[in-house]
């Protein structure tokens, strides 16, 4: 049984200089191949539904398929809710049994989203959950916010420290310039904002948006105080691949598991090579 809340994982990666890969899934196959793959490298790792992945399978389902994963995963596993926007939703899946939530305050006026943010904070540590808040606005495709990337506002450190402070959360997301899903030419990212943030907020960051990312800069990130890096894109293509190829190797296949099973597994390599790249190998 490791199912365990995010912020002990995220605080030791942040000491140690290494990421914790944050997946989305949306169903079985990705919730298998995600944390397969961590265990086949020695790994934690956070999976996690957006609110997307709640309407699209149901809460109920979501979270079976994921608690199964971490009870007979041999690795730590957080179960986290990603962009969560709305209040009455986190309390369904602080009751539902995740181990860490993400209260999405990012749209709101920076008072509203402490305010917000620290409500939650109040409610999920008595009963021993993390919770990851958004400061700044994250570019691209969100949870039910269309942010066009040059409109992003980029997160201000000392705005991040008072944030903090105010509201006691155990991870910080932060808009540096990266975007959700594809990037349309090289994303260009803040690196002496991510510095100085980092120098001031002692608690791991989340970098969002992180698929299509040069790994050097993922690298980098990591050097400058990233402990979880969330990726949904790269794997869910790879799924895509994975059936497509399946089924245009026998378009007459009608066996539902021989298009899903070499999905699974082509979402499972990407994984794989996440991890790696994050330097969270052997580390669960
Ligand atoms: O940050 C957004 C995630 O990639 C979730 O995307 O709402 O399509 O599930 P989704
Ligand atoms: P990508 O889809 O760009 O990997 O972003 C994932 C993410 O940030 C989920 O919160
Ligand atoms: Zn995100």
């Amino acid at each position: 049984m490791a199912l365990v809340a995010a912020a002990p994982l995220l605080r030791q990666a942040r000491r140690e200089g290494y990421a914790v890969g944050a997946f989305n899934a949306n169903n079985m196959e990705l919730v298998q191949a995600i944390v397969g793959a961590a265990e086949e490298l020695g790994a934690p790792v956070i999976l996690q539904a957006s609110q997307g992945a709640l309407r699209y399978a149901g809460l109920g389902y979501v979270w079976a398929l994921a608690r199964e994963a971490a009870w007979s995963a041999r690795v730590p596993v957080a179960v986290h809710l990603d962009h969560g926007t709305d209040f009455a939703q986190i309390l369904r899946c602080l009751r539902a049994g995740f181990t860490s939530v993400m209260v999405d305050g990012s749209s709101l006026p920076l008072a509203q989203n402490i305010a917000l943010t620290r409500r939650v904070v109040e409610i999920a540590h008595p009963l021993g959950v993390s919770v990851e808040a958004e400061l700044g606005r994250i570019g691209g495709r969100e949870d039910e916010l269309a942010v066009a990337a040059r409109e992003a506002f980029l997160t201000d450190p000392d705005e991040a420290v008072f944030f903090v402070r105010e509201t006691g959360v155990d991870a910080l997301a932060v808009a540096i310039g990266t975007a959700h899903g594809h990037y349309h030419g090289e994303p260009r990212l803040d690196w002496p904002r991510l510095e100085r943030i980092a120098r001031l907020v002692d608690l791991p960051l989340v970098l969002h948006g992180s698929s299509g990312l040069p790994e050097e800069a993922v690298r980098e990130a990591i050097r400058r105080g990233v402990a979880k890096v969330n990726i949904d894109t790269d794997v869910r293509e790879a799924f895509v691949r994975g059936l497509a190829a399946a089924l245009e190797a026998d378009p007459a296949e009608s066996d539902p598991r021989k298009i899903l099973g070499p999905a699974r597994e082509a979402a499972k390599a990407v994984v794989r090579e996440k991890i790696r790249l994050f330097g969270a190998a052997g580390k669960g």
